[in-house]
């Protein structure tokens, strides 16, 4: 094999590594935890709710699924807005390394799973 060749080979193999890293991004990399703080609102216990994007590239419109979603907090509209079975996150603004957090408080806490995001790869 010539150098040249040993070279392309090089380059096309570093590519598709890279590539196929990229393409490893997927809903999957949004985890979101909650935690039950020490604070009651109204008598309900309340729930910590952090989401981290372990992708490296970012994530915009970002919705988790919320079916019969219920809180006695408010939540700022700008973070977690509900809308029927899906809520977006961070007014479907991009998610990159700070994670979002917010609270809310009812008698039980709500899966809260990653429904739909788009993937934005620079
Ligand atoms: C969520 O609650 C846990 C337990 O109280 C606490 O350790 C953590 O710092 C809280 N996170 C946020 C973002 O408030
Ligand atoms: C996203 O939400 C729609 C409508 O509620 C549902 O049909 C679909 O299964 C959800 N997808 C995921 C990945 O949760």
């Amino acid at each position: 094999m010539g150098d040249s060749t040993y070279k392309v080979l090089c380059a096309v193999i570093f590519l598709v590594l890279i590539s196929h890293g990229y393409s490893q991004c997927s809903l999957k990399d949004l985890s979101v935890t909650q935690q039950k703080t020490a604070v009651k609102v109204k008598g309900k216990p309340e729930w910590n709710v952090t989401i981290t994007n372990n992708c490296p590239c970012v994530q915009t419109n970002v919705k988790l699924n919320c079916v019969g979603f219920q809180t006695v907090e408010p939540i700022d509209v700008t973070i977690f807005s509900v809308s029927g079975d899906s809520c977006l996150v961070n007014a479907g603004q991009p998610i990159y390394r700070d994670p979002i957090t917010f609270k809310y408080a009812w008698d039980n806490s709500f899966p809260l799973n990653p429904n739909s995001s788009v993937i934005a790869c620079s």
